[in-house]
């Protein structure tokens, strides 16, 4: 694939960067667009920042978009910046909306004025089920979403189907369930535990503070979904694609099987559940069924949930200097 350019949206947050490795490692010539902040926050590609161009751009600001477009002239785009915590959805629904919803139409005119050939990868959630009637979901599962991210979710999905039907842009989304690893951001659940368990070996802290452990997701392993990504815009036209692994556990589980990988057994004695950390309306229960990615992909989600939660309670050990159990 040498010679292929691609422009990522979102270089710095978890998938970004996974994703930026993955393409250098394909010799991909890869730009990264990263708005600016008080401190830069590059630590997810610090091994490949020699590799990455990084421009300066905001989802919130056309005119950086479109430059960007045009200096990387790129072949494939990937649309991954977001507001993407979902309870900050709720205590900023409007810069939610217009990051996260907004953004991807910003993108998409980019693309159209300044590179209409490049394919375009959207980064959709399974958020966008949101209240669930039928289990599996898969591609033809009507959306419900629950909170204003799934809300602006749905709002960039079909302004991706719309783009590819108006202006025949190769333009695809990713409907990709939840996905971890040590590069999560700390607020999300699964990051919160792992960290919240290492904290308590390393004696830092007594408790975790959680909200409703009910709530089952269907939870993979990102650099899995990464490879969905690359592989969704490699297919000869363009369409949409649940990214899943079938599974689905709960918050509950997922404490369980963390605190036990890290020799604690009572872990009742740890938690405290805090009201805080409820939404004001929830999304109990998501599992995906990715038979259509398998099918045309090729795809399937290789990290399985034991598996998942091992590389992340060893990682946050590992970073409070403690030998795995
Ligand atoms: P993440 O770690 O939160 O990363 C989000 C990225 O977006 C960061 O690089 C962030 O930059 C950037 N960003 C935020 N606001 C921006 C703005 N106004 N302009 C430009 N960049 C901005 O998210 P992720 O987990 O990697 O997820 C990647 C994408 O997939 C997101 O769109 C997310 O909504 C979607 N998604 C994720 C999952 C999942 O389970 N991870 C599942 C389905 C869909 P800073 O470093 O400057 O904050
Ligand atoms: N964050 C958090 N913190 N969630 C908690 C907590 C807590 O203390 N306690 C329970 N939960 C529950 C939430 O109520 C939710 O039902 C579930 O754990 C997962 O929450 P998050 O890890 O914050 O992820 P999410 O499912 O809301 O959203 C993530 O997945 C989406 C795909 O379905 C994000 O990555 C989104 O960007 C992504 O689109």
């Amino acid at each position: 694939m040498a010679d292929r350019s691609a422009l990522i949206t979102g270089v710095t947050g978890q998938d970004g960067s996974y994703l930026a490795e993955l393409l250098v490692g394909l010799g991909y010539r890869v730009t990264g667009i990263v708005r600016r902040l008080s401190s830069p926050n590059l630590t997810n590609i610090s091994s490949v920042l020699s590799d990455v161009q990084l421009v300066d751009g905001d989802l919130m600001d056309q005119s950086s978009i479109s430059q960007a477009v045009k200096v990387s002239q790129p072949d494939e785009v990937y649309n991954l910046a977001a507001q993407s915590f979902v309870a900050t959805s709720f205590a900023q629904p409007v810069l939610t909306g217009e990051i996260t919803g907004l953004g991807t139409l910003r993108l998409l005119e980019a693309v159209r004025a300044n590179a209409p050939t490049a394919r375009v990868y959207q980064a959709s959630s399974s958020e966008m089920f949101g209240h669930v009637l039928t289990e599996p979901q898969d591609e033809q599962t009507p959306f419900h979403p629950r909170s204003p991210y799934g809300v602006a979710k749905v709002y960039s999905y079909w302004a991706s189907v719309n783009y590819r039907e108006a202006y025949s842009m190769y333009v695809a989304n990713g409907i990709l369930f939840n996905h971890e690893s040590p590069r999560r951001g700390l607020e999300f659940v699964t990051r919160k535990i792992t960290d919240g368990v290492a904290q308590i070996v390393a004696g830092k802290t007594k408790t975790l503070r959680l909200g409703n452990l009910d709530a089952r997701r269907d939870w993979g392993y990102a650099p899995d979904y990464a490879d969905l990504m690359h592989r969704t815009l490699a297919a000869p036209t363009p369409d949409d694609y649940v990214g899943a692994t079938g599974e689905s556990h709960s918050v509950r589980e997922f404490v369980e099987v963390a605190f036990h990988l890290a020799g604690i057994d009572d872990w009742e004695k740890h938690v405290i559940i805090d009201p805080q950390y409820n939404r004001p309306s929830e999304v109990f229960n998501l599992r995906g069924n990715a038979n259509k990615a398998k099918r045309t992909l090729g795809w399937e989600a290789k990290t399985r949930f034991a598996d998942l939660v091992r590389i992340m309670v060893e990682a946050d050990l590992q970073r409070y200097g403690i030998a795995s159990r």
